[in-house]
């Protein structure tokens, strides 16, 4: 049985004091164990302070990048090894903000997955399709080459360790959020690719989350959609109520 995964990514907000409040706060309003697995995924400056707060919960950290190096001369780089020593368990890889603003292509992103999973992390690995894609009715073929491009070079059991992430990046930070019916056709597609590749098995027990403007008025009706195993949160992660309501969604 797969995982409903509810994740926060914090892009490059907060200070880490205040990152540890808001670790804090959304830690004290899950009291009740909720139905889905929570991550917050934090700035690296963040990660050993917020694993500390959380500590004891039932909350998981991860990185929002690592990289594509193992180690030694690579100054400003954070490794996976260095991310997993804070006791994070998860690492986001490929967001499109990565590959658009810091150029990272299918090949580093290929690495970076190889990375992670040698030190123990897991994966959170974005695909989608930009707003042109979309329009021009090509966003099945986009992820498809994702795909086949960063991790379908994964043996079965590695494979089976990694989250996806469908971000159609139309939707990220602008308010447009897909669909329910798009993105449950993006999410069935994706798991066919990789039953395709993997078989049903691994495809049925992979997580695939929706992100791209979730909050807490849409994520329900997304949510409800038999292919979306929960969320890659963004802005909507950085108050403590609404990401609560977004895990209530699930
Ligand atoms: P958003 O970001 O929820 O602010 O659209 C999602 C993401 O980039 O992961």
């Amino acid at each position: 049985m797969r995982k409903n995964i509810v994740a926060g990514n914090w892009k490059m907000n907060t200070t880490m004091q205040e990152g540890v409040a808001l670790a804090d706060q959304i830690k004290n309003l899950l009291i009740k164990s909720p139905n889905c697995e929570v991550v917050l995924c934090v700035p690296f400056t963040h990660l050993t302070s917020i694993a500390q707060t959380v500590n004891g919960s039932i909350i998981a950290i991860g990185a929002e990048n690592c990289s594509d190096k193992e180690s030694g001369a690579y100054t400003g780089e954070i490794s996976a090894a260095m991310v997993r020593s804070t006791g994070a368990k998860y690492v986001i890889i490929g967001h499109s903000e990565r590959r658009t603003y810091y150029g990272e292509t299918a090949e580093i992103l290929k690495e970076k997955v190889l990375l992670a999973l040698k030190n123990d992390l897991i994966p959170v690995f974005c695909i989608g399709e930009v707003k042109e894609e979309r329009q021009a009715d090509k966003q099945n073929d986009i992820v498809k080459a994702q795909l086949e491009k960063s991790v379908f070079n994964l043996s079965v059991d590695d494979f089976s360790k990694i989250v996806f992430a469908y971000e159609p990046v139309w939707a990220i930070g602008t308010g447009l959020t897909a669909t329910p019916e798009q993105a449950q056709q993006m999410h069935a597609c994706i798991r066919q690719l990789i039953a395709e590749k993997y078989g049903n098995t691994i495809a049925q027990n992979t997580s695939i989350l929706y992100g791209g403007s979730c909050n807490a008025q849409n994520a329900a009706t997304l949510f409800a959609n038999h292919d979306v195993d929960g969320g890659l949160i963004g802005s909507a992660s950085l108050k403590a109520t609404d990401f609560k309501a977004i895990i209530d969604a699930i």
